[in-house]
């Protein structure tokens, strides 16, 4: 059992659909057991900037409001990069932790927010567990990332909208969605989507191998055709393509599209492209039923885990089972990106979309 009578709540990295699910879930649960929950703002900066940014939360921030039914994150959350030393921020984060008296914190973030936050605690001496939310469902041992299914939906619907227009116009429309370094939201959405091509950073391809299968279609008397690619798809000649950079001087992924189109112009008469860059729509969207009850089982469990006197972990949804794995392993783990082996990609190639070169 455990002594815990207060504890913080954040959201941390790109937000998605089904972040204030998981936060209610996390109220709720931890109402039960009689503690205070103080909702973070801003990611880490509510704890680390000054003056602290916080509220406290009761189960009427959520309940009879629309905010667990939203995308967005209530509490607001971070994805700038790290501006100052991991020992500066760790200091002021542990700080933070103690002058609001919180006994742990619940981290709700992505592989990067939980190599991060876990190493700021690990500094401070605070007790975290961390949920597993991303569109880009690379954070590791977990199936599936809250956010990620809800952004597969908005993909797939684009892909619906974009084949009416293709097949007015006779056209290969080029699909760019978000992923950073995994293809995951691209094959997943290719596949609910019907693409015909599916471009993804683990996969290499080539130009006369997309043309080749829009030369197909074109040979099978079929008039228009989709294609779906990462952001984090590099040239052919492995440069990655960029469009800015960060605050912090990290470069921004964004271009490829435009960058295949061109190519797929040069080279071939077949079809005209066009390219939809979705950019940040993918992280919107009504949370889908599958984020909302991932949201309300993993911010259950986080809470349960603290009840039974457990840190240090993150909970997952592993084969299907619901689970936590410790915030070393996951850090090890590190990256998860899409398994050039795995089902999803024998299914593309056994229905013909071309998935990139065997490897
Ligand atoms: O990690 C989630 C993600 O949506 C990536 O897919 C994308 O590359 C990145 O965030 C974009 O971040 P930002 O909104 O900070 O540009």
């Amino acid at each position: 059992m455990t002594d815990i009578k207060r504890i913080g709540v954040l959201t941390s990295g790109g937000d998605c659909a089904g972040l204030n699910a998981v936060v209610m879930s996390v109220v709720n649960a931890a109402t039960k057991f009689g503690w205070e929950i103080y909702g973070i703002h801003d990611g880490t900066d509510g704890l680390t900037n000054r003056p602290l940014s916080y509220e406290i939360l009761t189960e009427s921030n959520f309940s009879n409001t629309p905010w667990p039914r939203l995308a967005g994150s209530y509490l607001g959350s971070l994805n700038t990069g790290v501006k100052e030393s991991q020992e500066v921020l760790a200091k002021r984060f542990g700080e933070g932790v103690r002058e609001l008296g919180l006994d742990a914190v619940i981290v709700v973030g992505g592989d990067g927010s939980m190599n991060i936050v876990s190493n700021y605690c690990k500094m401070a001496g605070v007790k975290m567990v961390g949920i597993p939310k991303t569109i880009d469902n690379d954070t590791p041992l977990t199936d599936y990332s809250v956010g990620f299914n809800t952004a597969c939906q908005v993909c797939s619907n684009a892909l619906d909208d974009l084949m009416t227009t293709a097949r007015s116009h006779h056209r290969a429309l080029i699909l760019e969605v978000m992923g950073r370094d995994a293809g995951h939201l691209a094959m997943h959405s290719a596949l609910a989507g019907f693409a015909d091509v599916c471009l993804v950073p683990e996969i290499p391809y080539t130009i006369d191998g997309i043309i080749n299968k829009l030369e197909s279609i074109k040979q099978s008397g079929r008039t228009s055709a989709l294609i779906v690619v990462s952001e984090g798809v590099k040239t052919e000649k492995g440069e990655a393509v960029t469009t800015s950079v960060n605050m912090v001087g990290e470069k921004i992924n964004g271009g490829i599209g435009e960058y295949l189109s061109n190519l797929i112009n040069a080279n071939y008469k077949g079809f005209q492209t066009r390219v939809t860059k979705l950019g940040h729509v993918q992280r919107s969207g009504t949370p889908t039923a599958f984020d909302r009850g991932l949201a309300v089982v993993l911010g259950s469990e986080a809470v349960r885990l603290l009840s039974e006197g457990y840190t240090d972990r993150m909970v997952a949804l592993t084969h299907g089972e619901v689970t936590s794995y410790t915030l070393e392993e996951v850090v090890k783990a590190g990256t998860a990106g899409l398994d050039a082996n795995s089902s999803y990609i024998k299914a593309a190639r056994a229905i013909g979309m071309y998935v990139g070169e065997e490897i």
